[in-house]
């Protein structure tokens, strides 16, 4: 039976993120928003929630020993960078990433946090956790939702004018929670990338320059 163009377009990119080195093909949606909103741009403390397998902290890696050299200016710099990523499932290591098995809405994430980035602020959280789905788009809507409430918490350890990146699924509570974005955010965008599936309800927010 011949695939139809969803599938062609999947096995593309799986072959795609194989040849440059990712260990998933969600790396290019991060590459995707990053051409469209740099928000790498000066970042070198880097918070990653729901990292397994690992793409996106190699993207992050690749961003942050950039900007050692690139923004070596009189501006916001730092000569080293610290990235962490964080999931209930295994991680294979990364060379210097801390890597963390745990869940990252219980409090001892917190100290986690504490610990490795010794209290100072970040430059950017990511996120690309999401539930596990059951089916049903309406429950799992709720509860992708639930876990970025919890997941807006954490940006309390984001530095003033610091980036934030969540996946979110449309849908009833999607309005409500683009709102809370925009008390925390100078700038609040959305976007379906490009390499997402066009068939799935996930949906980025970009948040900018996070407020006084
Ligand atoms: C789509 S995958 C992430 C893919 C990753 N961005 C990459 O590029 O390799 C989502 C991950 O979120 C994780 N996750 C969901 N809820 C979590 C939680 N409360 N604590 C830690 N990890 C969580 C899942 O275990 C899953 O591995």
């Amino acid at each position: 039976m011949p695939k139809d163009a969803e599938e062609h377009r999947k096995d593309a990119t799986y072959k795609k993120a194989k040849r440059e080195g990712y260990r998933a093909r969600s790396a290019f949606k991060l590459l995707d928003i990053q051409n469209r909103y740099s928000i790498f741009k000066r970042a070198f403390y880097i918070l990653d929630l729901g990292s397994t397998p690992g793409s996106w902290l190699q993207v992050a890696k690749k961003y942050a020993e950039l900007n050692l050299t690139k923004h070596n200016d009189k501006y916001y710099h730092r000569h080293h960078y610290k990235i962490m990523g964080v999931d209930l499932k295994r991680l294979s290591p990364i060379e210097d990433i801390k890597i963390v098995k745990m869940d990252f809405t219980s409090p001892e994430f917190q100290v986690e946090i504490n610990n490795y980035f010794e209290g100072e602020k970040l430059d950017l959280i990511l996120s690309d956790a999401s539930i596990n789905k059951s089916g049903n788009k309406f429950s799992d809507q709720a509860r992708q939702i639930k876990l970025c409430l919890n997941i807006l918490e954490l940006t309390e350890n984001l530095k003033i004018k610091g980036n934030f990146l969540v996946k979110v699924f449309q849908g009833a509570d999607f309005e409500n929670f683009y709102k809370k974005m925009k008390q925390h955010f100078m700038v609040v965008r959305s976007l379906k990338p490009k390499s997402s599936n066009k068939k799935s309800n996930e949906i980025y927010l970009i948040g900018l320059k996070k407020k006084y």
